[in-house]
């Protein structure tokens, strides 16, 4: 964070709240912010809010929330530990895509919460925060996995934990980017100790 221009969380969170920059406003029940640690070495990027996430106005709290909550302990991580944000703070109607001018109109807000934060890791997860985050056009299949960089940030890209639900070839990779994630983090061993010998 910038010292002499400190960003306020809270004040954001209520510019947030207030937001009408685009016609996503119209079909919110409520804006998602962003949720967790302020000062949090990791931010988590996900993609927008889906209607679970519009009911409660808390990041990842459906089915794609508890497999990430279940991957981030797999990386010896919590949820209070992290900070969880969107590219996206209200929900697309039924959960469509987001479209290019509802991210530009988005940016600025994902941009101050990574400054106001100050991460040492982006974790970004699918396509759409990847792309916003790497400002690639390059795809998730081709990035996930591997330690990158943007300015001052280390970003490390993992499929989205909806993906696996639907295809669960993925559930495999997205476990073992999270194992990489706790090892690039210390929260989890580099080698894990072999298991101990069964007599008999
Ligand atoms: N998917 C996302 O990308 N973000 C959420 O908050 C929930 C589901």
């Amino acid at each position: 964070m910038d010292a002499a221009n400190p960003i306020d969380l809270e004040a954001l969170r209520a510019e947030v709240q207030a937001c009408r920059a685009c016609p996503l406003c119209d079909g919110r029940i409520q804006t998602v912010f962003g949720d967790g640690n302020p000062a949090a070495r990791v931010l988590v990027v996900g993609e927008a809010p889906g209607k679970n996430e519009d009911e409660q106005g808390i990041p990842f709290v459906g089915k794609a929330g508890q497999n990430l909550n279940r991957l981030l302990e797999i990386a010896g991580l919590e949820r209070e530990d992290i900070f969880i944000a969107n590219v996206l703070k209200c929900r697309p109607p039924g959960n469509r895509d987001p479209r290019p001018e509802e991210i530009q109109a988005c940016a600025p807000f994902l941009r101050q919460q990574t400054r106001s934060i100050n991460p040492e890791f982006i974790v970004t997860l699918g396509n759409f925060a990847t792309k916003f985050i790497l400002k690639t056009e390059v795809g998730i299949t081709r990035l996930h996995g591997k330690l990158h960089q943007a300015g001052r940030f280390k970003v490390f890209p993992i499929y989205h934990p909806a993906a696996a639900i639907y295809d669960r070839s993925k559930m495999a990779a997205l476990e073992d980017d999270f194992v990489t994630l706790g090892q690039l983090l210390g929260t989890v061993p580099q080698n894990p100790p072999a298991p101990a010998a069964t007599e008999g």
